[in-house]
């Protein structure tokens, strides 16, 4: 197989990750962890799946980053999860020195790479990767919206008890408790969400929605989600690795977009094998376009606590 895609950080969203990219036969896969032996056991199970399902996929674990050698696409999700009560913000510190660490030992093997990034914050993580790898930001992609987007499209599906093909949602913003799901531009086979729900039901389905992370922290009780951020990230390498030119709600480095500079924010994003192709401006209401601004000035500051 051609493609090659690294993991760093083999815990739950990694491992999640590589499940299902195997499944998809479109590239052979590399999982690093610093814990000794994690990812070469995780490798050799999902190897021995890979009969069973019938997919040629090799599949590599290393605790030594050399093995992530001439990736196509990087994948850093090695960090801490957040623990009940705790926001993103709070894993900024610890998970920068590890993002920090994970991006200056892949470029160095992998100077072509494309990076998908998931530690959280990962709107300033995403930032901090593009500035130590130093690379051009359309090499670098946050892993938030499709999730974020997705956990609205199921709760609107669970409310209407209409399939989820039908149901498509957009959330702009940083991946935070501010991000901004925009209920106009989502709809129901075509119908606006603020035209088809009543707006109490519409205020929860967009609460909860915020909160999304937080409620499966709070059941899960040790470690955060990782089935739907995983398949979120499966989704990306696809577009990228198949060059679909597929539009889908990520962070990406704004040069204006929205009236923001030198950010990664979440917006429509297209995604082709030079990673992002173009980023997408809404027409915002005025209060879309304020909630925006509080959300971007929340992941600024974030950004400005570290020494980037
Ligand atoms: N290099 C490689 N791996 C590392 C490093 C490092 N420097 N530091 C930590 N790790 C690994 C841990 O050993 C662990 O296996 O990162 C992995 C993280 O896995 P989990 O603890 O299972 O966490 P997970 O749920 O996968 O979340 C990881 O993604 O969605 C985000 O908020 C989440 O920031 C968190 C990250």
């Amino acid at each position: 197989m051609k493609n090659k895609v690294s993991i760093v950080g083999a815990g739950m969203t990694g491992s999640t990750t590589a499940h299902w990219l195997a499944e998809l036969e479109i590239a052979d896969l590399v999982l690093v962890d610093i814990v000794e032996g994690m990812p070469q056991g995780k490798a050799l199970d999902l190897q021995a799946a890979m009969p069973i399902i019938g997919k040629d996929v090799r599949i590599v674990g290393s605790n030594d980053y050399g093995a992530t050698a001439g990736s196509d696409i990087i994948v850093i999700t090695a960090g801490l999860p957040r623990k009940p009560g705790m926001s993103r913000d709070d894993l900024l510190v610890a998970n920068a020195e590890i993002v920090r660490t994970a991006t200056e030992q892949t470029i160095k093997h992998s100077p072509d790479v494309i990076y998908i990034v998931l530690t959280n914050p990962l709107d300033v993580m995403a930032y901090l990767t593009m500035k130590v790898a130093r690379i051009e930001p359309h090499r670098v992609i946050g892993q938030a919206g499709i999730l974020d987007s997705a956990r609205m499209r199921a709760f609107v599906a669970m409310e209407l008890d209409v399939s989820v093909e039908n149901i498509h949602c957009y959330v702009l913003g940083g991946h935070g408790d501010d991000m901004v799901p925009l209920t106009h531009a989502s709809n129901v086979a075509g119908i606006p969400l603020d035209e088809i729900m009543p707006p109490d039901r519409l205020d929860a389905i967009v609460e909860r929605t915020r909160k999304g992370g937080g409620e499966i922290v709070s059941l899960l009780k040790k470690g955060s989600a990782y089935y739907a951020p995983s398949v979120a990230v499966t989704q990306m390498v696809e577009a990228i690795l198949k060059d679909k030119h597929l539009i889908v709600p990520a962070a990406a480095f704004m040069r204006g977009e929205y009236g923001l500079q030198d950010i990664f924010f979440g917006a429509p994003v297209q995604l082709g094998r030079e990673g992002v192709e173009k980023i997408y401006e809404y027409k915002l209401t005025e209060s879309e376009k304020a909630a925006l601004e509080k959300s971007a000035r929340g992941v600024a500051e974030n950004a400005a606590k570290l020494d980037i």
